[in-house]
């Protein structure tokens, strides 16, 4: 079994997905990585890995969001950090990086063999500090985020009804506004939060961006991919 298979945290029993053009043997090793924090994050972390892409600083400038790197016979497809896991899901990536925060949300069947310790923060709930919400008083309490499914199973965890308002960001202001009670977002430094007088109740998880695998590409190209992660995981702990 590959490092990858044998590293698998979750198996739905689902269908696996068709191995698209990334799965045949000749194609690039197709990697999809989010725009953001992490991606500065694992530029330097690759390249200690011995993988320079620097063509994906590069070209990013100029709005290219397929970028070829020929001499690592890799390809890199630039996404939004929600989308990493369906591509990669799908077979349209053959691995990608995503949060956790991101992977938990969505639940896919994908194997995560690596945490790459990059993009650190938290997933937080928060509230204004000059309104402190009540969980026992039995009002109708809102909770606005980013991430439904991670805040409907920390509210059920705690036995609290509330609704849940999903949003697509600028979470911080919602309270202020008086669209939500709460908020559960994510803290790096905590200057959103301070910004907005708010202020942080408890943390739901610790997050960090993760290697995400496909079924497919596990199988399909396992040596590549063992390869990366032996490399990778040597740059993480080295
Ligand atoms: C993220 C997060 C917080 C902020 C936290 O937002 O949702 O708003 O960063 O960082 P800090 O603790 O260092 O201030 P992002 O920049 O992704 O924008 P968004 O909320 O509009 O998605």
């Amino acid at each position: 079994m590959s490092t990858v298979a044998a590293k698998k945290v979750k198996a739905k029993a689902t269908a696996a997905p068709k191995p698209a053009a990334a799965g045949a043997g000749a194609a690039p090793l197709t990697i999809a990585l989010p725009r953001g924090r992490i991606l500065e994050e694992a530029l330097p972390l690759f390249k200690r890995a011995g993988f320079d892409l620097g063509a994906v600083e590069k070209t990013r400038a100029g709005r290219k969001l397929i970028i070829p790197i020929p001499e690592h016979d890799i390809r890199v497809l630039i996404v939004r950090d929600a989308d990493v896991p369906a591509y990669v899901e799908h077979g349209a990536a053959d691995l990608g990086i995503a949060g956790r925060d991101v992977l938990e949300e969505q639940g896919r069947d994908l194997y995560e063999p690596l945490d790459l310790r990059i993009g650190r923060c938290r997933l937080v709930v928060a509230e204004p500090e000059d309104r402190p919400v009540d969980e026992m008083a039995r009002v109708h309490l809102r909770y606005a985020t980013k991430f439904p499914e991670l805040t409907r199973r920390h509210l059920q965890a705690r036995g609290v009804v509330a609704e849940i308002i999903k949003l697509y960001g600028s979470i911080e202001i919602s309270p202020l506004v008086g669209l939500a009670d709460r908020i559960v977002d994510l803290v790096s430094s905590g200057e959103t939060l301070r910004q907005h007088r708010l202020r942080e109740v408890e943390t739901i998880m610790q997050v960090s961006g993760r290697i995400c695998v496909g079924r497919a590409a596990a199988k399909l190209r396992s040596d590549r991919i063992d390869e990366l992660l032996a490399r990778l995981r040597a740059a993480v702990e080295g």
